[in-house]
């Protein structure tokens, strides 16, 4: 199977380096080449190169680009877009006064969309995120993280992961799973946290490992969720099981979450709106990628990541959506991407490099996503024609998408 681009205004995103994630300063560059066309085989990006050496590709299907850039697809790595339903009535709460933690001290948000789930059939949660699958592919998504989170009870946590499996399977875009049964404590066990949590390391993991249906493991350690003590139990069984760590810390509180994170080798550790330098410095120099969510600050209205300061210490750090009903209901990197800059101060290169090699890094996938590099998956998106990169995040509403290639194939051509 072959597909070659042609007449691609600008190649953006090449890296040909073999490193992981870009880090400080050197994210506010990225390598692009004019003029350029793009050749996938099987699936994986050939090779690329300017317009005056295009080869002539027997039996290759071609796109002419018009002129348009050629980026990465955004690679999300925090999503919680399993859910049934959703909560606009919480919204109006929030828009009448009510905090994201009120709202969970009434028995709202998590625990509202953990009844919603239990009353939803398998299939038809299927068809309702499929609905959300299709949505972010169309606004550039090309390889998502996933998490449970919503079941908080064996049976129902088994249910969503299986959904992720069949998304997995089903969807051109590609998918890891994260079991997040510590997102918060069930009806069944309140005021038996430390029970529930031990159940989560007794019961869950184990069973969720027995039908590999998780990549990593996650645990909201905030202020009202768990502690970093549970946080660490849950970590260390997960790591029993093969699962690597993603961690929810300092969303609502400097929680203890990032260092506790470090400590054990967490992939990522996300949300970040509380962040104070000792957080930084422990967070120099590990493995563990720093991960921000600004459509989550945006729609709760709270304070964004302090980006700058981390980049500026040297940090590599990643831009996720956080897509989920509660704090942040959009999948759309772009508008990610336009938050990152018009919020956060990021420079349109250091915000596509957070949501593209960084994000993929978070994911531990940035040998095969991220970037375009030879060897790697061919997921990217073809714009029309822009003036400049900065025109991406700048016209944060104007729909620019004109072509979607997952896995070296043509999937979708957006009429704009
Ligand atoms: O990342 N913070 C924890 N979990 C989600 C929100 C989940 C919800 O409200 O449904 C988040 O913001
Ligand atoms: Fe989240």
């Amino acid at each position: 199977m072959k597909l070659l681009i042609k007449n691609i205004g600008t190649i953006v995103g090449i890296d040909e380096s073999g490193r992981d994630r870009v880090c400080g300063a050197e994210m506010s560059h990225i390598g692009t080449l004019d003029d350029g066309w793009l050749l996938a085989v099987d699936g994986l990006i050939a090779d690329y190169g300017a317009m005056s050496t295009c080869p002539a590709v027997a039996d290759a299907e071609i796109i002419d680009a018009g002129g348009g850039m050629l980026l990465p697809s955004f690679c999300d790595s925090h999503t919680h877009l399993v859910y049934a339903g959703s909560r606009e009535q919480e919204f109006l709460d929030k828009i009448n006064g009510l905090s994201y933690e009120q709202i969970a001290q009434r028995g709202g948000g998590i625990l509202n969309s953990a009844d919603r789930l239990h009353e939803t059939s398998e299939d038809e949660l299927y068809r309702q995120v499929m609905e959300r699958i299709d949505e972010i592919i169309a606004m550039g998504t090309g390889l998502v993280e996933i998490k449970s989170g919503y079941g908080l009870s064996t049976e129902d946590e088994l249910k969503m992961l299986r959904v992720i499996r069949r998304i997995r399977r089903d969807s051109p875009v590609a998918v890891r799973s994260t079991f997040l049964g510590a997102h918060a404590v069930a009806r069944a066990y309140t005021g038996r946290q430390q029970e529930y949590v031990d159940m989560v390391c007794r019961e869950m993991i184990p069973a969720v490992a027995a039908e590999g249906l998780a990549d990593f493991v996650d645990v909201f350690c905030d202020k009202g969720f768990f502690t970093v003590g549970q946080t660490e139990q849950i970590m260390r069984c997960g790591a029993e099981y093969g699962m690597r760590a993603k961690i929810h810390a300092n969303e609502l509180d400097i929680s203890g979450g990032v260092e506790a994170g470090v400590r054990h080798g967490a992939l990522s550790v996300d949300h970040l709106e509380r962040m104070g330098d000792e957080q930084i410095e422990a967070l120099r120099g590990s493995a563990t990628m720093p991960t921000m969510l600004p459509g989550a600050a945006f729609f709760l209205g709270m304070s964004y990541p302090p980006a700058r300061k981390m980049i500026d210490a040297g940090l590599a750090v990643a831009l996720a959506s956080d897509y989920n009903p509660g704090s942040s209901p959009s999948g759309n990197m772009r508008m990610v991407v336009s938050l990152a800059s018009i919020k956060m101060k990021m420079t349109p290169a250091e915000a596509i490099n957070a949501a593209t090699l960084n994000g993929a890094a978070a994911m531990g996938e940035s040998a095969h996503y991220g970037s375009i590099t030879r060897g790697k998956v061919a997921n990217v998106f073809i714009t029309k024609p822009l003036p400049s990169l900065a025109f991406l995040p700048y016209a944060h509403q104007t729909p620019v998408i004109r072509h979607i290639i997952l896995g070296g194939k043509h999937i979708k051509t957006l009429s704009i």
